[in-house]
């Protein structure tokens, strides 16, 4: 198989935490396309969706799945999302698509987050992947000395506006070795909106997708 079947067997395997007659939280990204895709084939079984980005809610719109305002929301059992690195403890880089801060506030809504990934995704140590910090336009020099300050080396996302009118700057050369205590310490940063750490409120279970087949992992 290659990447981008692993990454849909991966999604298909998601499906199986979809709750029937509940509402879904649905990522973006390559993967999470694969599970928008398996979720219109089971569309009239559900009450509809959130969609994390703008891209995401075109998509399901075009299946015919109903959207909801995350504010019009009370409930949601599942939030189901890829990665762009993920670690043992299930913490996560994330917003290579540049759709972390929605992912974020979707995700936090959720009563459980279902990560799913190829197995190229999974890490010993988050950082290799550049890390997204979304921040306000005024803000950016001043967040880029304080990301350089903590040892990383912050590159602005050329040409690219996020779905709330911000910026991205991706982090290189992080060392993270407390993923929830730089979380944090980004997150008080005056400007940041949010960081593409998902480590204190990481994923609940991991469906990693290899040649051999899905496996399921919870977080410990
Ligand atoms: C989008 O902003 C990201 O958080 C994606 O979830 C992440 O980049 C994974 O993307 P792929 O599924 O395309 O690898």
């Amino acid at each position: 198989m290659n990447q981008d079947e692993l990454k849909r067997a991966a999604a298909i395997a998601a499906l199986d935490y979809v709750i029937d007659g509940e509402i879904v939280g649905v990522g973006t990204g390559s993967t999470a396309n694969h599970f928008i895709d398996g979720l219109a084939t089971i569309k009239d079984r559900i009450r509809g969706a959130v969609a994390s980005s703008e891209a995401s809610a075109r998509r399901l719109a075009a299946h015919g799945v109903r959207l909801f305002d995350l504010n019009d929301v009370e409930r949601m059992p599942v939030y189901v999302d890829g990665a762009d690195e993920i670690d043992a403890g299930l913490a996560m880089i994330k917003g290579g698509g540049g759709a972390l801060t929605r992912e974020k506030i979707v995700a936090a809504v959720a009563d459980r987050f279902v990560c799913i990934c190829d197995a190229s995704k999974r890490v010993a140590r988050l950082g290799r992947f550049p890390l997204p910090v979304e921040v306000i336009p005024m803000a950016r020099a001043h967040v880029a000395r304080r990301l350089t300050a903590l040892g990383g080396e912050p590159r602005l996302r050329q040409g690219f506006v996020t779905d709330n009118g911000n910026l991205i700057l991706d982090v290189h050369g992080l060392e993270i070795t407390d993923p929830a205590g730089l979380e944090a310490e980004i997150d008080h940063i005056a400007g940041v909106v949010a960081s593409g750490l998902f480590a204190m409120r990481g994923a609940n279970v991991l469906l990693l997708a290899a040649a051999e087949g899905v496996e399921r992992i919870l977080r410990p």
